[in-house]
């Protein structure tokens, strides 16, 4: 019995706890999540969302690839080129991570985000190939948030994109694996709120090819 009401600070202490579980399992997307919450809430605020929706899209994008947890580590881990078979274990963290946050039953627009975040705009995306705004909103704000963060953080079987680079492909992308309007709003808050995460890696920061 909690001697006190639950409150909000402790959804998010929970949130940041199960998403410091998964970058414990996989150091090398250490801060991903957090990341791609902080640019879901800016798409999410600047797109219109009222308080309370940009709040779940936040809570969402922290465990948007919880599911990774049930990803043998030799998969998730592996550095360079995934087999076809690993690729489709590795495809399997958006349903494992919806299974996990649907234990929550108030939590619909939150497990809308977890399995839905590979959704693609133009239905060639997975698990459940939907398209267009079948997609659920707060999924296709954190798949270009997702994406931008992983093009630009570095790994160390590949060379990341420039942030520059990275808003290129998105732009490239909108309408096939984007929401076009998403990914206008996330390019327009990038390039002309000059929104350069000091942290954010360069080109030159990587060594590995
Ligand atoms: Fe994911």
């Amino acid at each position: 019995m909690l001697s006190q009401p639950f409150l909000l600070e402790d959804l998010h202490q929970l949130v940041d706890a199960l998403a410091a579980a998964l970058d414990a399992k996989s150091s090398y997307t250490l801060g991903h999540s957090e990341r791609v919450a902080d640019l879901a809430l800016l798409i999410a605020e600047r797109i219109g969302l009222n308080a309370e929706k940009q709040h779940l899209v936040h809570i969402g994008a922290h465990l948007h690839d919880i599911g990774k947890i049930g990803i043998p580590d030799e998969v998730l881990n592996k550095p360079g080129r995934l087999t076809e078979e690993q690729f489709a274990i590795i495809k399997q963290h958006p349903v494992i991570g919806y299974g996990i946050v649907s234990k929550v039953k108030s939590f619909s627009a939150i497990t809308d985000i977890v399995r839905f975040h590979h959704e693609r705009f133009d239905g060639k995306g997975y698990p459940d190939g939907l398209k267009g705004f079948k997609i659920p909103l707060g999924a296709r704000i954190v798949a270009v948030a997702d994406s931008f963060d992983a093009m630009t953080a570095p790994r160390i079987y590949r060379q990341c994109f420039t942030p520059a680079e990275a808003l290129e492909e998105i732009r490239r992308c909108r309408g096939t694996q984007f929401d076009p309007e998403v990914a206008d709003c996330f390019i327009a808050i990038m390039e002309k709120d000059d929104l350069w995460r000091p942290a954010m890696p360069a080109k030159t920061n990587v060594l590995f090819g």
